[in-house]
């Protein structure tokens, strides 16, 4: 449903409304946490698994296996987040939004115990297990978070809300940093409780959710509660009149009931959710496959090359730029849009890439190139958060409406932690082969994502999720006039609101 001239749009920012975004992005935060925490007692953990296995067969693990046991224990959240990204729709289907959150608490209890027991049993296997446990529960928070901060924000500032998602994550990672530090918790002593950290956010958003409402649009459009969404989105609108609300999720109700359920496969049969879950799955690549978790992952050895002295305190640097230009985005991206966003994001990171590449490569020549070195590792950051950081995990919400939007972002969240998973075990062997040209493949692929993003990707700023399905519909229309009977969406009559969509 298009705005009417001169009907301004809902920008009121309720207490209830922010208490229940603040809440949901506590699994932001365990996603970030948990992505960066394993970085820096990397030492101390591999000290740890030399002892356990020198107690368990009085010899030491040859260092092949000893890095083995590494890679696999990093390697394995990845894994676990792939399974948890996959399971998000149908467990929103099943449990509702809420719920489902609630419930993705139980893995963090779990994964952390495990992980925070394992030097007291003297096990390694429970730090594998442990991180396979908090992947899981990672994945899903990917899905969840945005769904239901996407489901309960106004349309006029709900990607500035959807930004809270990747300022969650950024936070963690900077925590996580920070709390790494030796002379924190990343001591020989304190490194279980580092990783076991992860359970206080969990209990605190356990506590927190009972009070926080179900989303409006699964209780009319799913549930055909009708007074029960009502009554929610008063108060998250702070006003009685909610009636334009529930008349645009009453629509999308009609022609759900209109649709088969759609599943994953029905998502890439039917022409018109084909094209918005490739735009979907190439965002997602393209926040992946950018190279932004080479330089989270790989951080200290890209400044121990350019001649950084205490790498650390560098990368803390760039977890601190990293969290500031999310808050830029999150003030611009209502104003600017995504997809100027994302295309200003992915150009600045392909310059910095090539400035990278070239100060990394002649820096031994001339040491003074390690500060353009780690100004461009901070630029690479800084454009990441523009845009590709953030707008990929909240626009699949916007692209969909409510029938096919669980499985669609089961499988974008699924590509997202498939391509971080390549990035992750494929970085160091890229980087062993092509030295301090490696970046030049991010770069190309970043070039490749900036064309697809021009030429494909809509605007959705200001544009309800039935609008935006709307236009995809009529953009397949406009390319298929002969309809297709097969198609699994039966369209309503055309109303004068529906306007198609121009990228
Ligand atoms: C995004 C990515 C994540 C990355 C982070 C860096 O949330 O999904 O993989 O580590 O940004 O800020």
């Amino acid at each position: 449903m298009e705005r009417m001239k001169g009907d301004e749009p809902k920008k009121k920012v309720t207490l209830n409304l922010l208490y229940a975004v603040s809440t949901a992005v506590i699994g932001s935060l365990q996603f970030g946490y948990n992505t960066g925490v394993i970085n820096a007692p990397e030492q101390k953990l591999r000290r740890f698994f030399h002892n356990v296995s020198m107690e368990r067969s009085g010899e030491p693990f040859t260092s092949e296996t000893n890095t083995m046991v590494w890679s696999f224990a990093v390697a394995i959240f990845s894994v676990g987040g792939m399974i948890g990204s996959f399971s998000v729709g149908a467990m929103v289907n099943k449990f509702g939004r809420r719920k489902s959150m609630l419930l993705s608490n139980i893995l963090a209890l779990i994964g952390g115990g495990l992980m925070g027991l394992s030097a007291l049993s003297r096990s390694f296997e429970m730090i594998i297990i442990g991180r396979l446990v908090i992947g899981v529960f990672c994945g899903l928070c990917t899905g969840l978070t945005p769904m239901y901060v996407g489901e309960i924000s106004p349309t006029a500032v709900r990607g500035a809300f959807g930004t809270l998602h990747q300022l969650g994550v950024v936070v963690g990672i900077l925590v996580a940093q920070i709390f790494g530090l030796e002379f924190l918790l990343g001591s020989d002593e304190l490194w279980p409780l580092l990783l076991a950290l992860t359970i206080l956010p969990a209990v605190l958003q356990s506590i927190m959710l009972p009070f926080c409402p179900e989303s409006p649009r699964y209780l009319l459009i799913v549930l055909n509660q009708e007074e029960e969404a009502r009554k929610v989105l008063v108060s998250l609108r702070g006003c009685e009149d909610v009636s334009s609300d529930i008349q645009e999720m009453k629509e999308e109700a009609m022609k759900m009931s209109m649709e088969r359920k759609v599943t994953i496969l029905e998502l890439f049969r039917s022409r018109t959710y084909r094209q918005p879950i490739i735009i979907a799955i190439m965002l997602q690549l393209s926040q992946q496959l950018s190279g932004i978790n080479a330089v989270f992952y790989y951080s200290t050895s890209i400044f121990e090359t350019a001649g950084v002295s205490q790498p650390i305190y560098a990368t803390i640097g760039a977890g601190v730029v990293n969290t500031v230009f999310t808050v830029v985005s999150l003030f611009l991206v209502e104003r600017a849009g995504r997809r100027t966003l994302h295309l200003i994001g992915l150009g600045g990171m392909a310059i910095c890439a090539l400035i990278m590449t070239i100060s990394l490569a002649l820096v031994k020549s001339n040491p003074s190139l390690n500060y353009v070195a780690i100004i461009a590792v901070l630029g690479f950051v800084a454009s990441f958060e523009m845009g590709p950081g953030p707008i990929p995990w909240f626009i699949v919400a916007e692209l969909f409406s409510q029938g096919p939007r669980p499985a669609a972002m089961t499988i974008s969240g699924f590509s997202n932690w498939a391509a971080n998973f390549l990035v992750g075990q494929g970085f160091p062997k890229l980087k062993d082969l092509c030295g301090a040209y490696v970046f030049i493949i991010f770069m190309v692929l970043l070039i490749l994502f900036f064309i697809f993003t021009f030429l494909l990707v809509p605007e959705t700023k200001g544009r309800t999720f039935d609008d935006i399905a709307r236009g995809f519909a009529a953009d397949t229309e406009n390319a298929n006039p002969s309809s297709h009977p097969e198609e699994v969406v039966v369209k309503l009559p055309e109303t004068k609101e529906s306007a198609p969509m121009s990228p």
